[in-house]
């Protein structure tokens, strides 16, 4: 056997040798490509806890450490210098940008931020109450009828102009989802500003007087987006790469991938959170509420902890703590005694024995509705943020995979469990 294989041994004694890959850091990955065609089984592993499902260059996490990578680069590193815009051309193009290609990206994305009339029209049809999430997943998948004239996904030209448009376009149909829902009129967006200072302008201005962009609201959305930018195999992310492997138009996979990311167990989590946080009311009910979540009969859950990969800490919550705190302090905000409520129950979940032994702790969700709240982005909204800063992510991986010339249709297998072959009974002989 080579150093490099794992070498299985069936039931009946037949050998076959399973190579190892080896990436540049991370875990080896064992190659099971040939197991079923060569010995007649599958693997088993729902939820995809231990497999693979595709080679990348984008994103590295070290769950045991605490590690988080874009390309290389430490998200440390990125939320201290960078800028989401600089992270997102580094995201889509493997390199850090030199001053006059991030000057072109910007000014690209800036140039992208109308919507065609036409889809505003969307929003008329929508009830008032609709969740914004819905809202989004509707209207992004209806890009994929206003901007089929340049989405031919084997031009690279036309792959980049996808990618140009979903990072530049989510926001304005972001906050046309939120003017719906508040009743006011629709905001056009405005070049001259950046990407989070237009967003604010979208959300919070009105046709009636001046809108002074706050510069604290924009560093904080600044830093969530890159933070939120991408994590490697995620739910929606890999929903996203599933549903573009069959060659759909990728302004749907983004779609789908929004519909995987409202998910509580997902990226609904922010949202959950506050609901978690005002439903505790008082620190006086932490207890209660830590013994509902340790409870095997009780499905509750402790919105904000636990993360798939991550079981030491995740380096997000760590510098989303910081920045709440800063937001807070700068702006004033009353919120303050549920940033309180949030520290207290964060600081007696991590001294329980039940977080300690299963390792659970506060994951990036855990602090970011508490930013959005004091920006006055409303909880509904919250998903929608994070949606704003994965779309780079979404966008990159797209493009990752639809250039990957070894590049498959994803269909998993199954372990079948349902009847065995039976003869069809009339309707009145049943
Ligand atoms: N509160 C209480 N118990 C928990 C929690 C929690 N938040 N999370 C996991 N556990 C327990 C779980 O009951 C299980 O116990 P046991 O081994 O006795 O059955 C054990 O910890 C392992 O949990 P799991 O569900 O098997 O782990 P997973 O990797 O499948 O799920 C998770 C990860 C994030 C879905 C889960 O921790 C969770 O539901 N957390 C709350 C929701 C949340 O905050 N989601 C945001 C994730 S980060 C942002 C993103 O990815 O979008």
């Amino acid at each position: 056997m080579s150093q490099d294989a794992y070498r299985l041994t069936s039931p009946s004694g037949s050998e076959m040798e399973l190579p190892v890959r080896k990436g540049t850091v991370g875990p080896d990955v064992i190659d099971i490509s040939r197991l079923y065609k060569e010995q007649g089984v599958f693997t088993y592993d729902p939820g995809f806890v231990a497999t693979g499902s595709c080679e990348s260059a984008i994103t590295f996490i070290d769950g045991e450490k605490g590690i988080l990578m874009y390309r290389g680069y430490p998200v440390e590193q990125l939320a201290e210098h960078s800028s989401f815009i600089e992270v997102a051309y580094l995201l889509l193009n493997a390199e850090l940008p030199t001053a006059t290609e991030l000057a072109e990206f910007d000014s690209t994305i800036r140039m992208h931020t109308m919507l065609n009339e036409g889809m505003l029209s969307f929003f008329k049809g929508f009830r008032y109450d609709a969740h914004p999430m819905a809202m989004l997943s509707a209207v992004v998948g209806s890009m994929s009828a206003y901007y089929h004239d340049e989405m031919d996904a084997a031009n690279p030209v036309h792959r980049d102009i996808f990618a140009h448009r979903i990072l530049a376009k989510l926001p304005t149909i972001a906050a046309a989802a939120y003017k719906l829902n508040v009743g006011q009129p629709f905001m056009y967006p405005r070049n001259d500003l950046n990407y989070c200072e237009n967003l604010l302008h979208m959300l919070f201005a009105v046709p009636a007087e001046p809108y002074e962009v706050d510069p604290v609201a924009a560093e904080a959305l600044d830093l969530l987006f890159i933070l939120h930018a991408d994590h490697e195999q995620n739910c929606s992310t890999s929903t996203v790469r599933m549903a573009g492997s069959s060659g759909a138009n990728p302004y749907s996979a983004v779609a789908a991938g929004i519909s995987a990311l409202w998910g509580p167990a997902h990226g609904g989590a922010n949202e959950a959170v506050l609901k978690m946080l005002d439903d505790i009311g008082d620190v006086s009910q932490i207890g209660k509420y830590v013994d509902k979540a340790k409870d095997r009969n009780d499905p509750f859950r402790l919105m904000g902890f636990g993360h798939r990969v991550y079981k030491n800490f995740d380096p997000r919550a760590t510098l989303i703590r910081e920045m709440c705190h800063k937001v807070m302090e700068k702006l004033g905000r009353k919120d303050t005694p549920m940033f309180d409520l949030a520290r207290e129950l964060e600081r007696v979940a991590l001294q329980d024995e039940y977080f300690i032994e299963k390792n659970l702790y506060p994951n990036v969700d855990f602090y970011s509705g508490l930013i959005y709240r004091a920006l006055r982005i409303p909880t509904s909204m919250f998903t929608v943020m994070f949606a704003l800063g994965r779309s780079v992510g979404w966008a990159a991986h797209w493009r990752e995979m639809i250039a990957d010339s070894n590049g498959k249709i994803s269909r998993p297998r199954q372990l079948y469990t349902g009847p065995v072959a039976r003869d069809y009974i009339a309707v009145d002989k049943r």
